[in-house]
């Protein structure tokens, strides 16, 4: 096959092919998404059909399905046990760190969640109400949200490398009747105690967020005293439960909460529907991962995160695959094979991870000898996304396992991909640092700071014209002026991704990097302004930046630049440690706060503002000019020499 490059519609020169599936299908989402999406919800099953597609009588707030009512629990499970899938895995559970490989066919699936749901009810958890669930990556977790979804509680999942602090934001804003946890997790060298860590959370939340109950899944490494009155034991509330049935709920009724990093400490509660979502998460593994019915899917990321929603729980059960819900990590557990392992052994199709994930286990086993251990030969494509993907990770995973490796690029925000070679439509010849080209049903545009068109090849902000495909969110919960404020208002009729980036002349994107203050560590989406609230309570610091700088594993780290209170005389490694340990402590290890360096100063402008773009090309060993604004320019060596102390700044590392 001869494969050519076609660009969409945008502003770059167009080579059109009608001929070609993706851009029949991108043109269609766009120019008549009521029969777009419409035919793709004929795919899941509705007890009352939608009025209308989609709803455009409230802008900038779109609705999908208006009308509609369905569960998405019973379009994952249910639907396939009735379908003839009863006796198929549904889900495969494999813990290298407690050397566990479980099994779930889907009725198995069906009945625990069934169960589990009946459990909520007795706990007076109702249609609408908030259920916060804080579980490692065990099943327990998976049907949790099942449960949740089937009687149409709204659940929020949090992250387990989140703090105490983080939990308690979370629960003054969702307010949830129930928490569900467990006992610990487990890293790769110890195990984790997440009882005092919700204990303390709950401690912090104020009075009328706290859950009514807890329900607490005991593992047999650790397990923890339940408060009485309020805490409960997960198998004797599980034990004396009846199976709860699907409840019907609107398109448009909330599916889930989940908060992530925005640019202050407070985390926005971004709020998906049923109906939009299972549409949409249904469709897509077919046209962007070409994965049917049947197969094995598996993606190593964490129900915490919006991959682990979308692409471990939901879409692959939707469809009707069998989902790999993996317990480890890509190196450690116990060695650099592990995902080559869990592939051949369950035999798995298509693989989504984070190229972090690749880096580690690239710099554990450059030549990628482990992976002659396994019969890859299930194995049809990589895909890649939360970062921005290095041409040498690319490079490296094409060469070790001769499949196509798909970058692609998307948000919490936006529940799936914006951009991707989408397997399922057209293949296309992948571009290095390329996300390939917008999915259907994301008008995506490239403007400058006056929302005005910019050619082809020219960086400037990635917005989407709205209305939003459906799967996307569809307001920040209890919070629609919030939507209005981060998304909407800066480019009048978009969405305002915050990515920047261009569009080449053949209709490839390219995303460059964050125009606010969010860094990606190690795959995770963290605010450097919500680092600086914690550092900035230090009772010696004056004021502080922090950035986040190249790191060869993570992608990027956060830095700390603290200026102290005139008169403070403690050591700086004192004060510095005592800085690192509270990011840990009031955020959470996940920020990976490790560098924090004492300056006299910081390079701000003549109006103040901090010069935080020059410091990160410094330590990046980056070319820089010296801000024509600055206020002193000698400062910028100061910095310089400070980064060096800590190990940046030093040219090539
Ligand atoms: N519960 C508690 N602590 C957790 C945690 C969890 N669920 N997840 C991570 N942590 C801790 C880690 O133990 C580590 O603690 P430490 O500072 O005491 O060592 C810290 O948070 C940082 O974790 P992480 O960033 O994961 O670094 P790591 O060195 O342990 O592992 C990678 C590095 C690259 C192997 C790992 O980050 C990884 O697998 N990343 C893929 C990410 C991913 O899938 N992202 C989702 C988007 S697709
Ligand atoms: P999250 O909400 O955690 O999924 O993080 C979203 C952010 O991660 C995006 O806004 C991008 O900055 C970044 N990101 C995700 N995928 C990609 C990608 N394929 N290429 C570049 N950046 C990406």
């Amino acid at each position: 096959m001869r494969l050519q490059c076609f660009s969409r519609p945008t502003q770059a020169k167009r080579r059109v092919t009608m001929s070609d599936p993706y851009v029949e299908a991108w043109e269609r989402s766009i120019k008549d998404p009521n029969g777009f999406w419409g035919d793709a919800a004929e795919a899941i099953h509705w007890y009352k059909r939608w009025d209308k597609v989609l709803d455009d009588s409230n802008p900038p707030f779109y609705r999908w399905f208006v009308g509609g009512e369905l569960n998405t629990c019973y379009n994952a499970l249910d639907r396939h046990v009735e379908g003839g899938r009863a006796d198929q895995a549904a889900m495969i559970y494999d813990s290298p760190v407690t050397d566990t490989i479980k099994t779930y066919t889907y009725r198995q699936l069906r009945d625990e969640v069934a169960l589990f749901a009946g459990a909520l009810a007795d706990r007076g958890v109702v249609k609408g109400d908030r259920v916060l669930i804080y579980m490692p990556m065990i099943p327990e977790a998976v049907i949790a949200m099942l449960a949740c979804a089937r009687i149409g509680a709204i659940h929020s999942v949090v992250f387990g490398g989140f703090a105490s602090n983080e939990l308690a934001t979370r629960i003054n804003d969702a307010k949830p009747k129930v928490i569900v946890s467990a006992s610990c997790g487990i890293e790769v060298k110890r195990v984790i105690p997440y009882k005092p860590l919700l204990d303390g959370a709950i401690r912090m939340s104020n009075t009328d967020a706290q859950p009514q109950s807890c329900i607490i899944y005991q593992r047999p490494m650790e397990t923890a005293p339940l408060t009485p009155g309020r805490d409960v034991d997960w198998k004797e509330v599980v034990a004396a439960a009846k199976p709860a049935d699907c409840v019907p709920v609107a398109a448009t009724d909330p599916l889930y909460i989940l908060y992530t990093s925005g640019t202050t400490g407070l985390p926005k509660g971004v709020v998906r529907d049923n109906g939009g979502h299972a549409v949409a998460l249904n469709w897509s593994m077919k046209a962007i991962y070409n994965v049917d019915a049947g197969d094995v899917y598996w993606a190593a990321s964490d129900v915490g995160w919006v991959v682990g929603h979308s692409y471990i729980v939901y879409a692959p059960l939707l469809r009707g695959c069998t989902t790999i819900l993996f317990e480890g990590k890509p190196v450690g557990t116990p060695d650099a094979g592990v995902f080559w392992r869990v592939i051949g052994q369950h035999k798995v199709r298509t693989m989504f991870t984070a190229p972090t994930a690749l880096r580690a286990i690239k710099r554990e086993d450059p030549r990628a000898e482990l992976m002659q251990k396994y019969d890859l030969s299930n194995f049809y494509a990589l895909f890649l996304a939360g970062e921005r993907l290095d041409p040498d990770t690319l490079k490296w995973a094409q060469k070790a396992l001769k499949v196509p490796v798909i970058d692609h690029w998307w948000q919490t925000e936006t529940g799936w991909a914006i951009c991707a070679n989408c397997l399922g439509l057209h293949a296309y010849p992948v571009k290095e640092g390329s996300a390939t080209k917008p999915a259907p049903g994301w008008n995506l545009q490239v403007v400058d700071p006056n929302n005005q068109p910019l050619p082809a090849g020219q960086i400037g902000a990635l917005v989407v014209k709205l209305p939003l495909p459906p799967g996307a969110l569809v307001t920040l919960y209890n919070n629609d002026q919030g939507l209005i404020k981060s998304y909407l208002e800066e480019f009048p009729g978009y969405y305002k991704t915050a990515d920047a980036g261009f569009i080449d002349e053949d209709g490839y994107v390219f995303v460059m990097g964050r125009t606010d203050d969010i860094i990606n560590v190690a795959g995770h989406r963290l605010s450097t302004g919500a680092m600086e609230e914690v550092l900035s309570d230090h009772p010696d610091v004056a004021e502080c930046a922090v950035l986040g700088v190249e790191d060869d594993l993570k992608g990027q780290v956060p830095v700390g630049f603290v200026v102290l209170k005139a008169g403070v005389t403690r050591p700086h490694e004192e004060i510095v440690n005592e800085l690192i340990q509270m990011v840990r402590d009031r955020i959470g290890p996940v920020a990976s706060f490790k560098k924090a360096t004492v300056v006299k100063r910081l390079p701000k402008t003549r109006s103040g503002k901090i010069l935080r773009g020059t410091i990160q090309k410094i330590a990046d060993n980056k070319d820089y000019k010296i801000p024509a604004t600055i206020d002193d320019p000698a400062i910028l060596d100061e910095i310089k020499a400070a980064l060096v102390t800590i190990g940046y700044a030093q040219g090539r590392r």
